[in-house]
């Protein structure tokens, strides 16, 4: 007697389908599982053992070989207990087989029958649906992520018992509203109309959105630093449907969505304590998991704090920042995960605050200021465009109500901005100006004779090295289209020099 169910299994970020064979023998009683299960699909055993008997059925005494196909990649996790649970019955024909070929079936089961919820749903419904079937069976508390994918149903059930009686007489108990529809609306509970005063701060991360460069914000304690990053998903453009799927999905296959959350909405922001690992920075383990990196896709990454965080960890970031997507080695396998991030970093300018401060003195030495800058690598400041300072505010302004424009308004500029590198970029590989390279960079980057005199007499003036002429160059492109110009203008070029001050004040560049 043999029976087979189809189930699912998660690599990356993408879902395969799973065969479930269960083929039952005369023999000494056994149940052997096969086809490069790990320890946890190893304990189903126990799993269904418990809740077909818990369930008021008998387990059958026969000799029992589960089979996992295709068998050469490496299966993890509980969710095969519902599909191994539903072949042993089907096989005794308890379970009608008719219906087993239409569904994909997933869950991890309690001794008592009932179900838990997988990691993984979303791929595993999109999967499901690009192979033609009919709907997927799984946890209640998976379904809505699943049913974000149209064209496929999706059955949730609460226990071994439902699945039964849904793949018998095709009925479900207990039905929940799985119509959740998208609603791409987001709510950020933080909003830029809140921050007081730092008119520049605010102007910079402006751009920053706008061209999608990354951010370092230098200044003292309490200057409002991390209360300037949180606020940058709010004005950044709303995700788009496949982006806030992709996203979802990372999130998916670690098991991080709460039950009610069908799609997430808000792009990312993910602020790593400065302890944090490379594995934790970039993704890792046995079966690379997602990082940091890949949490924040389509987001914000903030490091805080960016001198404590090991030199090890920021290097790492580094292949990330380049690509856009984050690839991990392991003996067993080798994983690539998107990670399409803005990076925003904030510091102390020296390990007291207070360096260059107008209002109080620096209790640093000289050498102290030089070493806790040094911590932070030439090379990933290099990936980063804008650096700008964050001073404290004045008292009165600290004072007085804000009265700064809301995250809305800015929002509206960057979303034309953005229009704008849309069709600038269309048929390339990128879609932002601080990507642009080489050749890009000199077709899209013509200046006035103006901007061109005073960027060749910055150069000579401040000794700005090509990488940073380069950066000035993307800078003054976005500037010009928050302007709506064409041709890079002296006033554009200005400022975007302007931004690679503390380059000269701080590091050595
Ligand atoms: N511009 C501002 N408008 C309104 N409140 C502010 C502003 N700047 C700072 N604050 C207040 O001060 C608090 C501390 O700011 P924040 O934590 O952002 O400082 P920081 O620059 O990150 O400091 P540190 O270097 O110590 O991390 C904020 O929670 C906020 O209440
Ligand atoms: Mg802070």
């Amino acid at each position: 007697m043999i029976a087979k169910v189809v189930s699912s299994a998660v690599l990356g970020i993408e879902a395969y389908l799973v065969d479930v064979e269960i083929d039952l023998a005369k023999g000494l009683p056994a149940f052997n599982l096969v086809g490069l299960p790990d320890a946890a699909v190893k304990e189903a055993r126990e799993r269904v053992r418990a809740a077909i008997k818990n369930s008021a059925f008998q387990f059958p005494v026969k000799r029992i070989t589960a089979n996992l196909a295709p068998a050469d990649i490496k299966k993890e996790g509980a969710a095969y207990d519902l599909p191994i649970a539903i072949g042993i019955l089907a096989a005794q024909g308890i379970v009608e087989e008719e219906s087993l070929k239409d569904y994909v079936v997933v869950g991890e089961l309690s001794l008592t029958g009932e179900l838990r919820s997988i990691k993984g749903a979303l791929p595993m419904a999109i999967q499901a649906k690009e192979e033609g079937k009919v709907g997927i069976i799984l946890p209640p508390s998976n379904a809505k992520e699943a049913a974000v994918v149209e064209g496929i149903e999706v059955i949730p059930v609460n226990s071994l018992l439902e699945t039964i009686d849904f793949l018998n007489n095709n009925e479900i108990k207990n039905r929940i509203d799985v119509n959740y529809r998208l609603d791409l609306e987001p709510d950020y509970k933080v909003d830029f109309a809140e921050v007081k005063g730092q008119a520049a701060a605010k102007r910079a991360l402006e751009i920053a959105a706008a061209g999608g460069h990354n951010v370092i914000m230098i200044g003292p304690p309490g200057s409002g630093k991390t209360m300037l990053a949180r606020r940058i998903p709010t004005i950044l453009p709303n995700l788009s449907l496949d982006e806030a799927i992709e996203l979802t999905k990372i999130h998916s296959i670690l098991g991080l969505l709460s039950t009610d959350e069908a799609l997430i909405s808000r792009r990312p922001f993910r602020s790593p304590h400065h302890t944090t690992s490379n594995a934790g920075m970039i993704g890792g383990g046995r079966i690379p998991q997602p990082g940091e990196v890949s949490l924040s896709h389509h987001g914000v990454l903030f490091l805080d704090e960016l001198p404590e965080f090991n030199r090890n960890v920021l290097e790492v970031l580094r292949q990330p920042l380049e690509a856009n997507e984050v690839t991990i080695s392991r003996s067993l396998t080798t994983l690539t995960y998107p990670a399409n991030i803005m990076l925003v970093a904030a510091m102390n300018p020296c390990p007291c605050g207070f360096f260059g401060d107008a209002s109080q003195k620096c209790s640093c030495s000289h050498y102290q200021v030089e070493r806790y800058l040094n911590k932070v690598s030439g090379p990933l400041l290099d990936r980063i465009d804008i650096h700008i300072e964050v001073p404290r505010l004045d008292p009165d302004v600290l004072a007085s109500s804000p009265t700064g424009e809301s995250s809305a308004e800015i929002r509206s500029r960057v979303n034309q901005v953005r229009q704008i590198q849309q069709q600038r970029f269309e048929g390339e590989e990128i879609n932002c100006n601080a990507e642009m390279s080489g050749k890009l960079l000199e077709e899209h980057c013509n200046l006035t004779k103006e901007g061109q005199k005073l960027l060749r007499s910055a150069i000579e003036r401040l000794n700005l090295s090509a990488r940073a002429y380069d950066r000035i160059l993307k800078l003054g492109r976005t500037i010009a289209d928050l302007d709506n110009e064409s041709m890079i203008e002296v006033d554009h070029i200005a400022e975007a020099i302007q931004y690679r001050d503390l380059d000269r004040k701080l590091f050595v560049s």
